[in-house]
């Protein structure tokens, strides 16, 4: 990623910021982008929401070190505006590349962005907390979105959403037979299309 110059938004930004954490681990986060301090450290979530997110990886009994932590986009976008769906499609080889190598049981999705990667018609305050089994990559993959830790700054009705549903990954983890939201192949890739169109 360093040495690939098609790769948007690098001009604007001090470093790259790769996900980092446990690559054998069963829980991927994917969160939006690098932010202020994100881009100043090379480092993701280590700002305010990333605090936050320490916290409730701790209050599902892991520490930041045991899961793996990346980004849609991995270059902070001018000023922190929201990425552009050619910039996430610019950088999606990478991502994809990053969860197959990993292989993680649940992929936990922070905010739109990294749920509409999965999930392209659903709205988050309609699916957070739920548990997704979408056809990824030729297998079925657990997706579980969740709000971003940045938006539950902002309000405390989402901060209480996002604990709430933070336990439910840790019932997720335990339990083979949890009930889970089925998407087809087919589903997935009609609302692909529709959001293409
Ligand atoms: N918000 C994100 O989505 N990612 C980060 O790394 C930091 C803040």
């Amino acid at each position: 990623m360093e040495e690939d110059k098609s790769l948007p938004l690098r001009t604007g930004a001090t470093q790259l910021v790769f996900g980092e954490g446990n690559a054998d681990t069963q829980l991927y986060f994917l969160g939006e982008a690098p932010g202020y301090y994100e881009d100043r450290e090379g480092r993701p979530f280590v700002g305010q929401a990333g605090k936050l997110l320490d916290q409730l990886i701790e209050s599902i009994g892991f520490r930041r070190s045991d899961v793996y932590i990346s980004n849609v986009v991995r270059f902070r976008p001018p000023a922190n505006r929201d990425p552009e769906a050619d910039e996430i499609a610019a950088f999606a080889p990478y991502v994809n590349e990053e969860i197959n190598i990993i292989s993680p049981k649940i992929i936990v999705t922070l905010g739109r962005f990294s749920m509409n990667k999965f999930l392209p018609e659903a709205r988050i305050s309609a699916v957070h907390g739920k548990v997704f089994k979408v056809d990824w990559n030729g297998k079925r993959q657990i997706v579980m979105p969740m709000y971003h830790p940045a938006a539950a700054l902002r309000s405390t009705a989402i901060l209480a959403a996002i604990k709430g549903d933070f336990q439910l990954i840790k019932k997720a983890l335990a339990d083979d037979t949890l009930e889970v939201v089925e998407k087809s192949q087919q589903e997935n890739a009609q609302s692909s299309q529709l959001s293409l169109i």
